[in-house]
C-alpha cells in the first residue's frame, strides 16, 4: 500500500495541510479538506464539475494527482470572490438565472474565468468552446453563455477604470 505524504497545498490564498497517498487526486484532497464547492461528478474528465484553476488555467481536479500540484496556485470557484466582494462571474450567474440545481456551477465559473483571463472579449464561439468541457443537465446553457458574456464585459470595465 503506497504511503501517505504530508502535502502543503496553496488553495484560495492559504496553505492547506493534507496527508495523502500518491494515487489520490486533487479532487479528493480538496473535498477532504472542506473545499466542497469543488464537485465530484464523473471522476473521469467528462463533466467539468470538479474544475479548479491551477496557476490561472482551468484543470479537472479529478484527473490531477494531488502530489503533482504542491506549490502551485490553486483557486476554486468560491475563492474568486467573497460575499461582500463577489467576482463578476459569481454575480452574473445569479443575476442571469444561469443556475438551477447548481451542481455544475462552480466548474462552469472556473472554466469561464480561465477563458476570460485569456480572451477578455470572447465571441459566442469562444464561450461555447471555452465551456465545452463542462456539462449542465439543467439550464440549456443559454443563460450561462449570457452570464459569461456580461461578466467579461464587467471585467473589461473594471480594468479600464483602474
Ligand atoms: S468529476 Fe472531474 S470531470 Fe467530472
Ligand atoms: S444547473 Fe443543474 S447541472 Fe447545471
Amino acid at each position: 500500500m503506497p504511503k501517505d505524504r504530508a502535502l502543503a497545498l496553496r488553495v484560495n490564498g492559504r496553505t492547506v495541510e493534507v496527508e495523502i497517498p500518491p494515487h489520490r487526486t486533487l479532487l479528493e484532497a480538496l473535498r477532504d479538506t472542506g473545499f466542497v464547492d469543488v464537485k465530484r461528478g464523473c471522476e473521469k474528465g467528462d463533466c467539468g464539475a470538479c474544475a479548479v484553476l491551477i496557476d490561472g488555467v482551468a484543470v479537472d481536479a479529478c484527473l490531477t494527482l494531488a502530489w503533482t500540484v504542491e506549490g502551485r496556485d490553486i483557486v476554486t470557484a468560491a475563492g474568486l470572490g467573497t460575499h461582500e466582494n463577489m467576482h463578476p462571474l459569481q454575480k452574473t450567474f445569479v443575476e442571469k438565472g444561469a443556475i438551477q440545481c447548481g451542481y455544475c456551477t462552480p466548474g462552469l465559473i472556473v472554466a469561464a474565468q480561465s477563458l476570460i483571463s485569456m480572451t477578455p472579449n470572447p465571441s459566442e464561439e469562444d464561450i461555447r468552446v471555452g465551456l465545452s468541457g463542462n456539462l449542465c443537465r439543467c439550464t440549456g446553457y443559454a443563460k450561462v453563455f449570457e452570464a459569461v458574456r456580461e461578466a467579461a464585459a464587467e471585467v473589461r470595465n473594471q480594468r479600464s477604470r483602474r
